[in-house]
């Protein structure tokens, strides 16, 4: 079959694999590649249990797959044969040399680059998924221009603004589609092939343009605003438990100020994932390279804020367990880093529990997806941890539950059920405010909610 346009996705990520995917379903027209030098990755693409869980990604993978999208370890061949290529590649933060612990380590990003550079033998659009430092695409044009060969290469920024767990709600129907170009004759038309990509199901109003700079920016700007109000609202959950406040109540009637708007403000452990942390830190080190230390200082609190309200939820732990945790069993509902994945990047659960074992509990953990990366995270720490799948069983003879991830399942539990099975006195710490702390007191549990007054029995 002839296809209208050939796509090509460098990274078969939790980014690359669901986008592709999205587009191939909504373009039966185009042909999409998604190539990755992790062969695992790839072969479970292709396989029926896919590398990631994500609602919805099943359905569209399977109804696109081996038709018009291919999951393949031949990034030359990728290359070669596609004329359109996003790069997807992982950006985590650089753990070695200047920067270590706040730059973007641009080594993946750098060397697609040159493998798009070595293996190309025709003219590409080369399209920034990830998420770079703003100037990135300077030094990808650099790198891809360098041989001034009769072969070119128009470089254009398209992040991704999706959140996991409603990726495909997210992808489907988009605040914006963000594409940031050069203002040359090539560039603008590179902009406008990639605009026919989007328009096949997102409405022209909602795809947006800008300088290739603004648009590198507003990604990292995007999380950086969403993470700040998390720290903010859990900072107040710490003056709520202070004050007898509640914090619920103090996020709704903020919230509902429609110059405020009422999304991001639930208080919780803290936020996590790969991303947040990232790419604030990522900003606070671009500021510091420019100069301006006090925007550095301001943004680097968002983080700071949040580290403390993870060690906060293990001080109440420890403070309100007779101030020792040696030897207790402790239950953590939720490892993930949010509900409805398995993805545990930057999970605050990955955090507790190594603050937990340092106090010497024992932790049993408890997740509907998230196992699997939650034994990998912690590998090393067999014996002083353990991985029940079934919640019920989890709980038997535990001294306390931690909730750290708002699955829905653990809000309708049989808490009766629960307390039974526990050590007394039980207690319930909830890092999310989604179960029914009145009821679980009248159970006889001790109840810890996030930004509210405690419900106890002494
Ligand atoms: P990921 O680690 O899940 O996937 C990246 C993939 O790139 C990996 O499979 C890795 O093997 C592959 N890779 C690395 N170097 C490669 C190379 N040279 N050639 C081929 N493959 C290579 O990462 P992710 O979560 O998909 O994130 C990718 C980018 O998208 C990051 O910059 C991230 O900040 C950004 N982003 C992530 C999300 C999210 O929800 N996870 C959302 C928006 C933006
Ligand atoms: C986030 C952004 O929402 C996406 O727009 C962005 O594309 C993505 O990062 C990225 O660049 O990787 P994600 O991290 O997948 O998406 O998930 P979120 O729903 O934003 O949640 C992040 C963390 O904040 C989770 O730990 C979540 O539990 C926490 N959170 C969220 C709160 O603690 N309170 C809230 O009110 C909202």
């Amino acid at each position: 079959m002839k296809f209208d346009k050939k796509i090509l996705c460098i990274g078969a990520g939790y980014v690359g694999g669901p986008t592709m995917a999205m587009i191939a379903y909504k373009c039966p027209q185009y042909r999409v590649t998604v190539v990755d030098i992790n062969p695992i990755r790839i072969a479970e693409w292709n396989s029926d249990d896919l590398p990631i869980y994500e609602p919805g990604l099943g359905e569209i993978v399977k109804a696109t797959k081996g038709k018009n999208l291919f999951f393949s370890t031949d990034i030359e061949g990728g290359i070669r044969d596609n004329d359109i290529i996003f790069v997807s590649v992982n950006t985590p933060t650089k753990t070695f040399g200047a920067g270590a612990g706040m730059a973007a380590d641009l080594q993946y990003w750098e060397k697609t680059a040159r493998q798009i550079l070595q293996y190309s033998q025709s003219s590409k659009i080369v399209i920034e998924k990830s998420t770079l430092p703003v100037k990135t695409a300077l030094a990808m044009e650099k790198i891809l221009n360098y041989t001034k060969s009769s072969v070119s290469f128009d470089v254009l920024s398209n992040p991704e603004f999706m959140a996991e767990g409603s990726a495909i709600k997210d992808l489907e129907n988009p605040d914006r589609i963000l594409i940031g170009c050069r203002e040359t004759e090539s560039g603008l038309a590179a902009r406008e092939t990639l605009m026919e990509i989007y328009a096949n199901w997102v409405p022209r109003q909602k795809i947006i343009t800008s300088n290739i700079w603004s648009s590198e920016l507003s990604k990292i700007v995007s999380n950086a605003f969403l993470a700040q109000r998390i720290s903010s609202i859990n900072a107040i959950s710490a003056l709520c438990e202070k004050t007898d406040a509640d914090i619920n109540e103090v996020s709704k009637a903020v919230g509902m100020d429609s110059r405020i708007g009422s999304k991001y403000l639930s208080a919780s452990v803290g936020f996590g994932g790969s991303c947040f942390k990232k790419d604030i830190l990522n900003l606070v080190y671009l500021c510091q390279q420019y100069g301006l230390h006090e925007v550095a200082d301001y943004w680097e609190s968002v983080v700071k804020i949040n580290q403390y309200q993870q060690e906060r939820f293990i001080l109440n732990m420890l403070t309100t367990m007779f101030n020792t945790l040696a030897g207790k069993r402790i239950c953590l509902f939720g490892f993930a880093f949010k509900a409805n994945t398995g993805d545990t990047r930057e999970s605050p659960a990955i955090y507790i529990t190594r603050r937990l074992l340092e106090e010497k509990a024992e932790i049993v953990i408890t997740d509907p997806k998230a196992l699997k990366n939650a034994k990998a995270d912690l590998a090393g720490m067999e014996g002083k941890v353990s991985f029940v799948e079934d919640p019920y069983k989890a709980v038997e003879g535990c001294h306390a539950i931690a909730v750290l991830t708002e699955w829905d399942v653990y809000r309708n539990l049989d808490f009766q059920k629960i307390f039974n099975t526990m050590t007394k006195p039980a207690s319930i710490f909830d890092g999310r405010n989604i179960i029914d702390h009145k009821r679980c007191l009248d159970i006889g549990f001790n109840v810890y909610p996030t930004g509210k007054p405690a419900l106890t029995h002494s």
